[in-house]
């Protein structure tokens, strides 16, 4: 099973979570990691590369700092762009059929900020509905999210713990729920 990981951090160098964890996914075999805001600093998206880089793996993991209650711009636009009609989804759109879907995110607010009563209100589940719907659109598996809160006053030795789980849990075969 091929895994693509795609990093969408519009600043790498200042980051302390999606940098570790994109460094431990370039360790780790059957896995090819594309930094998506180094390969396109100017937002010119190459769709067609884009949509081989898709074609060619099994599994996608969209990897990203919660922005928002969302993903960072450059992720939508590539979003917008290569899940294309006939493409993705409408007549002949099965390009991505069959293939999974992993969100993994890191986020500011705790955990308990993300309920009815907390202080955003909405749960992950609720917020990560847009992602839900493009996997059912594109006809790809939502496998369940691997989300990170609280990193603010997260320690090293959590990081790390949370890092090594992030691995076991994305490449695990099969992870379907
Ligand atoms: C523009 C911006 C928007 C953010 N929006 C949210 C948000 O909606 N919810 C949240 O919990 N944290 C939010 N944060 C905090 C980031 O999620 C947090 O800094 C990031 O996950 C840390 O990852 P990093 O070390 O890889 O940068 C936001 C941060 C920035 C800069």
């Amino acid at each position: 099973m091929k895994t693509l990981v795609i990093v969408a951090h519009p600043d790498l160098t200042n980051s302390r979570i999606n940098r570790t964890w994109m460094h431990a996914f370039q360790q780790q075999e059957n896995v090819m990691v594309h930094d998506l805001y180094a390969a396109y600093p100017d937002f010119k998206i190459d769709v067609k590369r884009e949509q081989e880089l898709l074609m060619a793996h099994d599994r996608i993991v969209l990897q990203f700092p919660f922005f928002w209650y969302s993903s960072p711009a450059l992720l939508k636009l590539w979003q917008d762009e290569v899940l294309a009609y006939g493409w993705a989804y409408g007549q002949a759109g099965t390009r991505l059929h069959g293939k999974e879907l992993l969100l993994a995110f890191s986020t500011g607010g705790p955990a308990e900020a993300y309920q009815p009563s907390g202080l955003n209100r909405f749960t992950f589940d609720q917020l990560t509905t847009p992602f839900q719907a493009m996997a059912n659109l594109t006809g790809m598996t939502f496998l369940p999210p691997y989300i990170l809160s609280g990193v603010r006053t997260l320690s090293d030795e959590a990081l790390a713990k949370a890092t090594a789980s992030l691995i076991e849990q994305t490449l695990q075969v099969p992870i379907r729920k």
